[in-house]
C-alpha cells in the first residue's frame, strides 16, 4: 500500500495522528514557534520526560510520549540554523525527516506530522525547504513501511500552496 502523502493547514498539536515532529532546539527544553505551541499543548510532564534526553544534535531526532496530546507520541528533531546554504544545511534539513521516518518506522506509525522544520526561527528559505522535505521522505520511507499517510502541516495558507504545488508537481 503505497504511503499518501499530504498537505494541510493547521495547528500541528491538534492533529490526531500517531505521530507529530517537533521543530526542536539542540537543548530540547521547549522555545518558541511550533516547539513552544507542543510543549505548551503537551503540558509539564513534556519538559521532565525532555529533560531525561541529554539534548539532541542538529539533525538527529529523539522520541517522546505525547501526554495530553491527542497524537501518540512526538518525535523531536534539531534543524539547522540557514546560514547561505552552503554549510551542510541541505544534508543536515534531509537528516532531520529521514531519522524522523525511522523513529516513526520503528514504532510501527501508520499517521505523521511535520511542520516545516527550520523555516522559522531558524531562517530556511521554505521553497527550498519544502522540496528537501518531501524529497527525503519519499526517499527514506521503506518499501514495507508502516506509515500509511505522511502530512505536511503548514501554519500558513502561502506555505499550504506551495507545498501542494511541490507535491503535485515533480518535487526536484
Ligand atoms: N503548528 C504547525 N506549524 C507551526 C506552529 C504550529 N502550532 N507554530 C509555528 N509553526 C510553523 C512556523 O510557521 C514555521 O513554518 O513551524 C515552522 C517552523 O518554525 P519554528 O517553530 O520557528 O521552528 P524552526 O525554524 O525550526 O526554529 C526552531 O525555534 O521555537 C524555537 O525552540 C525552537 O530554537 C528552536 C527554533
Amino acid at each position: 500500500m503505497p504511503t499518501l502523502l499530504r498537505a494541510i493547514q493547521s495547528d500541528i498539536t491538534k492533529l490526531p495522528v500517531d505521530a507529530i515532529v517537533n521543530a526542536a532546539n539542540s537543548s530540547l527544553l521547549g522555545g518558541g514557534g511550533v516547539d513552544g505551541a507542543i510543549h505548551r499543548a503537551a503540558g509539564p510532564d513534556l519538559v521532565h520526560e525532555c529533560r531525561l534526553l541529554g539534548g539532541c544534535k542538529t539533525g538527529e531526532a529523539k522520541v517522546t510520549k505525547a501526554y495530553r496530546l491527542p497524537a501518540q507520541f512526538i518525535i523531536h528533531t534539531v534543524g539547522p540554523v540557514w546560514n547561505g546554504g552552503d554549510k551542510g544545511e541541505p544534508e543536515l534539513l534531509a537528516s532531520c525527516y529521514r531519522k524522523s521516518i525511522a523513529l516513526a518506522e520503528e514504532r510501527s506509525a501508520a499517521s505523521i506530522a511535520f511542520p516545516s522544520i527550520s523555516t522559522g526561527v531558524y531562517g530556511y528559505p521554505i521553497e527550498s525547504a519544502a522540496q528537501i522535505a518531501i524529497r527525503s521522505v519519499r526517499d527514506s520511507l521503506r518499501t514495507d513501511s508502516s506509515i500509511q499517510e505522511i502530512l505536511f502541516c503548514c501554519f500558513s495558507a502561502e506555505d499550504l500552496r506551495l507545498y501542494e504545488r511541490l507535491l503535485n508537481g515533480t518535487a526536484r
